[in-house]
């Protein structure tokens, strides 16, 4: 089969010739239609993180059909199925025509969803409704979020609207003011403005915003907690500025602040399996409505370095879609 693979960290992506994977226990092979372009991709390209041997193919999600099963229930319930999946921890990823993964790792996908809104289906949307689950268990009245001009951020925002959740948006350039006032958000701030430290402050307190989501890490995270009302938690979630958080333990000791970190991953390893089918579930059912995902371009899969080059320049424009099979 091809697949893109990479020999050493931050190294070139090439298009090479490889076997295709065999099922053991409890595992399935996916004959695979599409991978997006994620900034998780990004970053376990450019090296240090996650632990991985190399060489090795990227790509953190996709769609596909399960074409062999191994031994077990669950690969047996899934041969033939269509479905959304993702690769097993430090294993060989869905930029290649065959993926080998665990069978607790493919979804069935909806009849009426195509293959490259599948392909997105268990990286954000699952985030996305992990926040407002988090959110509603803290008891937290407003969530700020930033990055906001994101996938990711656009789903909260069709959430949140839903729901009637205050919803304290920021962005970093002036045009993706317009794009979420139009998915309906409310509160949208502009991080490059002279004002938005002293407006964020004042709508936080005012709203009561004690959960932030912080996906850009660096300078913003100190501004974010110094901004929060009292009590707040500093949920992170990604490292987009690639720096580290940097903050005066001050205001979190006088205001009893937290820093937490969250990952998708180790978030429904604390669930049971019925929590995660029903979870799942929902999630499907809101996939062509508040969790869709807007597709910018598909390149095949052997143009994937263009791809990215093209993503890192238009990431709040919707996503980059390799389509492995036409
Ligand atoms: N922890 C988890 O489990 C988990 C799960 C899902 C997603 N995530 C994270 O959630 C974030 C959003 O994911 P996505 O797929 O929705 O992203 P996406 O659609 O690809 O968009 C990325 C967004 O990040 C913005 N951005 C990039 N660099 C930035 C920086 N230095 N400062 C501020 N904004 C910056 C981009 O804005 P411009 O257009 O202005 O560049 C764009 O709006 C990512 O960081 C991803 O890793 C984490």
């Amino acid at each position: 089969m091809q697949a893109i693979r990479q020999q050493e960290p931050g190294g070139p992506l090439r298009v090479e010739e490889i076997a295709i994977p065999r099922p053991g226990p409890g595992q399935v092979v996916i004959k695979m239609d599409a991978s997006p372009v994620n900034p998780s991709d990004l970053a376990l390209i450019a090296g240090g993180y996650l632990e991985r041997s190399y060489p090795f193919t990227p790509g953190l999600e996709g769609s596909g059909t399960v074409v062999r099963a191994g031994s077990g229930l669950f690969p047996r319930l899934r041969l033939g199925k269509r479905v959304a999946c993702s690769p097993p921890h430090g294993g060989d990823g869905s930029w290649a025509e065959y993926m080998l993964t665990s069978a607790m790792n493919v979804a069935p996908l909806p009849s009426h969803i195509s293959c490259e809104q599948g392909s997105m289906m268990l990286v954000n949307p699952m985030t996305a409704m992990a926040f407002i689950r988090l959110a509603r268990e803290g008891k937290h009245q407003a969530i700020v979020n930033n990055a906001a001009a994101s996938s990711l951020g656009k789903m909260l925002v069709r959430l949140c609207a839903g729901r009637g959740v205050p919803l304290i948006n920021i962005v970093r350039r002036e045009e993706q003011l317009a794009t979420l006032k139009a998915l309906g958000a409310i509160h949208v701030l502009n991080s490059s403005s002279n004002r938005f430290a002293e407006d964020l402050k004042k709508l936080a307190r005012e709203l009561g915003a004690t959960l932030i989501l912080d996906a850009v890490a660096g300078d913003q995270s100190s501004l974010l907690l110094e901004a929060s009302p009292y009590g707040s938690t500093l949920l992170a979630y990604a490292r987009l500025s690639g720096d580290p958080i940097l903050t005066d333990p001050g205001s979190l000791i006088k205001e009893e602040k937290k820093i937490i970190g969250f990952q998708l991953g180790n978030w429904l390893n604390t669930k049971g399996l019925l929590f995660k089918l029903r979870f799942i579930s929902k999630v499907k059912s809101a996939l062509d409505t508040e969790l869709s995902s807007q597709i910018n371009r598909t390149f095949p899969l052997a143009s994937v370095e263009e791809a990215i080059s093209y993503y890192r320049q238009h990431m709040s424009d919707g996503k980059i879609i390799l389509k492995i099979r036409s």
